[in-house]
């Protein structure tokens, strides 16, 4: 049973999904995938849009606990979630990253005693105030089967005493990555739509907890885009639904175009084109490196730490001078020697298959 909740989730899952699909025809003992929607994304432009574009299997319960402060909705997921477990009995329960659908997910499945596979274990920030965080530790010390994108991720839980069963398995998003960027550059019109061209704007997305919610920071980030605007930049900005509810009043500033959640091809594509990213999201860090995009993070720290090492990608946290700077000086680094060939969901489904 696979527990999906969140848009993140559901390109991993897609690419684990077919990689399951595509084994099971060649056991004699075909795996078979149920999948489970929590609700936590549940506008169209954050979920429908991706079952389809992804073509992942339709979920076999599709629940509505999205909303509310994290304890409430956790709190939620777990009752329904059990229930699922208990009436589907599943052999094993597939989580993935560390949302609150991944804690909800391993929490009903520990409490029922039911093993736990977690793709994308061993990913610290070291930041105890991110609820990002705390729903990976949690989710890492309740799994028995873990599926590690980076080297840095398996020595995070060699340090905390969790070396069994751990599979150094490479990146399901960089998997996604290669498997979508021919149709992203064969298929997407949003360059067209948007009226720009390649290298010829800044692509933003900012949407954690800690930089929407603190008004200061927020402050911040919105100073330094406008002054990137004023310069004569021209800054795409795709809203995350957490942050438009913030901004009741809307955003302008010269050169800022603000637009709905873009499909995922559509992403992709403005990633490919843009100049710099300005980013606070995890898998965004990595998709720019994937695509060759220079990165700025809007964060003091990142799980994704070879990123900057290799020096694609600079943490600037939230200062706006630091961040035009950052922008001005983004250029390309060295190659990354992780994330795996692109093969990660068929090493993991293979794994999963020999349980
Ligand atoms: C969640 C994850 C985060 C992940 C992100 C990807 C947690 C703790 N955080 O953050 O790790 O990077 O997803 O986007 O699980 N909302 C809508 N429509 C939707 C979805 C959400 O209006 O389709 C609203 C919710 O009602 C809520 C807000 O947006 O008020 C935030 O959603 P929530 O699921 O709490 O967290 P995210 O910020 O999306």
């Amino acid at each position: 049973m696979t527990i999906v909740g969140a848009r993140p989730q559901f390109v991993k899952a897609a690419m684990v999904s077919r990689a399951l699909a595509d084994f099971s025809i060649f056991e004699s003992r075909p795996l078979i995938e149920e999948l489970v929607h929590t609700g936590q994304h549940y506008d169209d432009l954050m979920s429908q849009v991706f079952f389809k574009q992804l073509s992942l299997p339709n979920p076999v319960v599709m629940m509505e606990l999205g909303g509310g402060t994290h304890g409430q909705m956790t709190g939620r997921m777990l009752p329904s979630l059990e229930r699922e477990m208990i009436d589907r009995h599943p052999d094993l329960v597939l989580v993935y990253g560390d949302t609150n659908s991944t804690l909800a997910g391993a929490l009903a499945a520990a409490k029922l005693n039911i093993p736990i596979a977690h793709v994308e274990a061993g990913l610290r920030s070291f930041n105890k105030s991110m609820p990002e965080e705390i729903n990976r530790v949690l989710t890492d010390h309740l799994s028995s089967l873990f599926f590690c994108p980076t080297s840095v991720a398996v020595q995070n839980l060699k340090n905390e005493g969790l070396t069994e069963s751990v599979y150094l398995s490479g990146d399901v998003m960089y998997d996604a990555a290669l498997f979508f960027r021919k149709p992203a550059l064969a298929d997407s019109l949003i360059l067209k739509r948007l009226g720009l061209k390649d290298k010829d704007f800044l692509l933003v997305t900012v949407h954690r907890q800690e930089n929407i919610d603190n008004p200061e920071r927020l402050g911040y980030i919105l100073t330094a885009l406008e002054r990137l605007g004023a310069k004569g930049e021209i800054l795409v900005w795709p809203l995350h639904p957490r942050l438009k509810t913030r901004l009741k009043s809307g955003i302008k500033a010269n050169g800022l175009f603000t637009i709905e959640p873009l499909p995922f091809l559509d992403m992709i594509r403005l990633e490919i084109g843009a100049r710099v990213i300005l980013t606070d999201s995890g898998g965004v860090q990595k998709e720019a490196y994937f695509h060759r995009t220079p990165c700025v993070t809007l964060r003091k720290e990142t799980e994704w730490i070879e990123t900057v090492v290799a020096g694609w990608n600079q943490l600037v946290d939230c200062d706006p001078e630091r961040i035009e700077q950052a922008v001005a000086k983004a250029e390309p680094g060295c190659v990354i020697a992780e994330y795996g060939t692109g093969n990660s969901s068929k090493e993991i489904a293979r794994i999963l298959a020999s349980c």
